[in-house]
């Protein structure tokens, strides 16, 4: 029983992730030159290591106890989603702004400005220390990818950036780190709409540079993380706030299109994606819904240093206390890639967003 299990589960897994790399070199073929990537720990590859003045960070063991390089900055035992979607799509691995071997031509094939503990609104994170906010990544892509780019490609924005995806995960924090620890008093209808409000004009931002193709990840089911849940499994509450977020971005979407004629926006529902992971766990491979894989620090968020870690990776949801494991974001981008329901991956999936030609 034990072994057909695993065999069902790492069967699985692989199809998914198989299912993902063949379809997308298939569908790519040199349509989608590379990626920036945007955003919180969900993203992080190791930007926050560089910078001293804040605490989160994955730079310590058991982080990366599954990545071949060991504990890089990455918030999980292996790869990450934008590692994942990097590899679906037969580019290497994206490399971090913030590491100063990120020069030259190593960032032809884009570039990741992620950083753990960050948010849409600027004053997010402040309680980690000093993070690289949403806004500060757009202003590092202004100032600095951006020209770079241009001077090693040897052509303008305008020609060059239509062949990136632009990979935004945003506004876990804006919830974790703000929201929820009570520093806005507003309802979450109130509250989503101002994350959106300044999403929105973060996004306009990057188009008005000549980015077309987003990648939005929404925020992600709160009310299961084990920091939050405290392995009581998922907190309707929680969810239920997050997902007034997610249906307004998917409002901001449709409005935007207008606006933004050019633009192909693709919204990954993560409160489905994830939930659906959890509420059908045997069947997605998974036994462990509502636990962390390695052993906590007090803060009941992220890793003890050097601490005990689970054996059976592959079938943990959650690695820390608020992040996934790697066998969780195969599935997340696996489903992402091919679901045909629109309720997973708006307006179209990510396979048909690669599809379109410009
Ligand atoms: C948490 O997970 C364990 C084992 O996976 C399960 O037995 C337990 O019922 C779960 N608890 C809740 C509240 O979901
Ligand atoms: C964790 O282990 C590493 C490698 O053995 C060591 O360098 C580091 O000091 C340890 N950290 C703690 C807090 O024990």
């Amino acid at each position: 029983m034990a072994t057909s299990k695993l065999f069902l589960h790492v069967f699985l897994l692989y199809f998914l992730l198989l299912a993902c790399i063949v379809n997308a070199k298939h569908v790519n073929a040199g349509n989608v030159q590379g990626m920036f990537i945007l955003g919180s720990s969900v993203v992080d590859n190791g930007n926050n290591n560089f910078n001293p003045d804040t605490t989160a960070k994955a730079n310590y063991a058991p982080y990366g106890v599954d990545f071949p390089s060991g504990a890089t900055g990455r918030f999980s035992n292996g790869k990450n989603i934008a590692d994942i979607l990097a590899e679906c799509l037969g580019l290497p691995l994206i490399p971090a702004f913030a590491d100063p071997r990120t020069k030259g031509g190593a960032i032809t094939h884009g570039v990741n400005f992620g950083s753990g503990g960050s948010g849409i609104l600027d004053d997010t994170g402040s309680i980690v220390g000093k993070v690289t906010t949403l806004n500060e990544q757009i202003d590092n892509f202004e100032k600095e990818t951006l020209p770079a780019l241009e001077a090693q490609v040897g052509s303008q924005r305008a020609a060059i950036l239509p062949n990136y995806l632009f990979l935004i995960a945003a506004g876990n924090n804006d919830y974790l780190l703000n929201y929820f620890i009570g520093r806005q008093l507003l309802t979450p209808q109130a509250f989503a709409a101002k994350l959106i409000s300044v999403y929105s004009n973060q996004l306009k931002r990057l188009y008005n540079l000549g980015a077309r193709r987003f990648i939005l990840v929404s925020v992600y089911p709160l009310g299961c993380s084990p920091v939050v849940s405290r392995g009581l499994g998922c907190l309707p509450i929680q969810n239920g706030v997050v997902s007034i977020f997610y249906d307004q971005l998917i409002s901001m979407v449709d409005g935007l299109k207008q606006q933004l004629p050019a633009s192909d926006i693709v919204v990954l529902n993560s409160v489905k994606l994830i939930t659906d992971v959890i509420n059908n766990a045997g069947a997605a491979g998974f036994s462990n819904t509502n636990g962390s894989c390695c052993q906590l620090s007090v803060n009941g968020a992220s890793c003890q240093e050097n601490g005990s870690v689970c054996n059976d990776r592959k079938s943990y949801v959650y690695f820390d206390g608020q992040h996934n494991t790697e066998a969780l974001n195969v599935a997340f981008v696996g489903k992402a890639f091919a679901s045909a329901d629109k309720s997973d991956v708006y307006p179209v999936n990510l396979q048909n967003l690669l599809h379109t030609n410009f």
